[in-house]
């Protein structure tokens, strides 16, 4: 018997950074990726936009591949999408990611935070109720990283570097002392995958945090069918150009990948 498959799609190529959590914990699982690129960036557009495009994603990963459980790889549509793709496929356990504040705020020893997120991520609901509830145990320093996925979807390292450095320069003084900002949420899934660069660009003493291993714990805790031993499948799908996938798979994920194209 075959384990059916986890479903994970994302806006483009942040869901990697989850899909890369998610395999390292779940080694004999078999994936179905979907990137949406073709209907990119989620975070500055409307959200109608994100919750219609996360509710066909999650359609065609069911109906196409029977799916087990849905990882939705992006904060962006977890904020805006997930209460209604949860009412909506209540026999399907779903999987959201959200900014890591709560453990930000645990990490943080100067109790000042600061959060890149998306713009859609950060007006949403979702997000403003979680933010509220943590007031009390840090300050939080909210940055709308616009442009900076979408930079990193194309892999335009310019453009990355010179947006990397105007929003973290936004965030204000960063560092281990009294009153700097010690600890940064990375609350899109598309940030990781410029870790060194915000790194380099926040210094040594900053801590990252992100959500990609967490995420793959609870993951497995929900799966209602555990992988067996075996040799696991990641099928590869784009809305978008898929020569710009199966770079950032080959980069950092494996060595070989076959990316299909959609048209949903
Ligand atoms: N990767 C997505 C997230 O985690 C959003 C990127 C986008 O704006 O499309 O929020």
């Amino acid at each position: 018997m075959t384990t059916r498959p986890v479903g994970v799609f994302d806006s483009g190529i942040g869901g990697l950074s989850v899909l890369q959590a998610l395999r390292a914990d779940l080694p004999h699982q078999s994936f179905v990726y979907v990137a949406d690129s073709g209907h990119s960036p989620y975070g500055e557009r409307d959200p109608s936009h994100v919750i219609a495009r996360a509710r066909a994603l999650t359609r065609y990963l069911r109906e196409a591949h029977d799916i087990q459980t849905l990882v939705v790889a992006c904060n962006t549509a977890t904020a805006a999408a997930i209460h209604l793709l949860r009412e909506e496929n209540a026999d399907l356990p779903i999987v959201g990611l959200e900014p890591a504040l709560k453990p930000a705020a645990l990490a943080s020893q100067t109790h000042r935070v600061g959060v890149l997120a998306t713009r859609g991520t950060l007006q949403s609901a979702k997000f403003q109720a979680l933010h509220q509830s943590l007031t009390e145990q840090a300050d939080f320093v909210l940055r709308a990283c616009d442009g900076l996925a979408d930079a990193i979807e194309h892999q335009d390292l310019p453009r990355i570097e010179a947006l990397a450095r105007e929003h973290v320069t936004a965030l204000g003084s960063c560092g281990a002392a009294k009153d700097q900002i010690d600890t940064v949420v990375l609350g899109c899934t598309h940030y990781p995958l410029i870790l060194p660069t915000l790194q380099a660009l926040l210094g040594p003493e900053v801590t990252l945090v992100e959500s990609g291993a967490p995420v793959a714990r609870q993951t497995r805790r929900m799966l209602p069918q555990a992988a067996e031993t075996g040799e696991p499948r990641v099928l590869w799908y784009t809305t978008g150009d898929a020569g710009e996938l199966q770079t950032a798979v080959q980069r950092w994920l494996q060595p070989q990948a076959r990316v299909e194209t959609l048209r949903i």
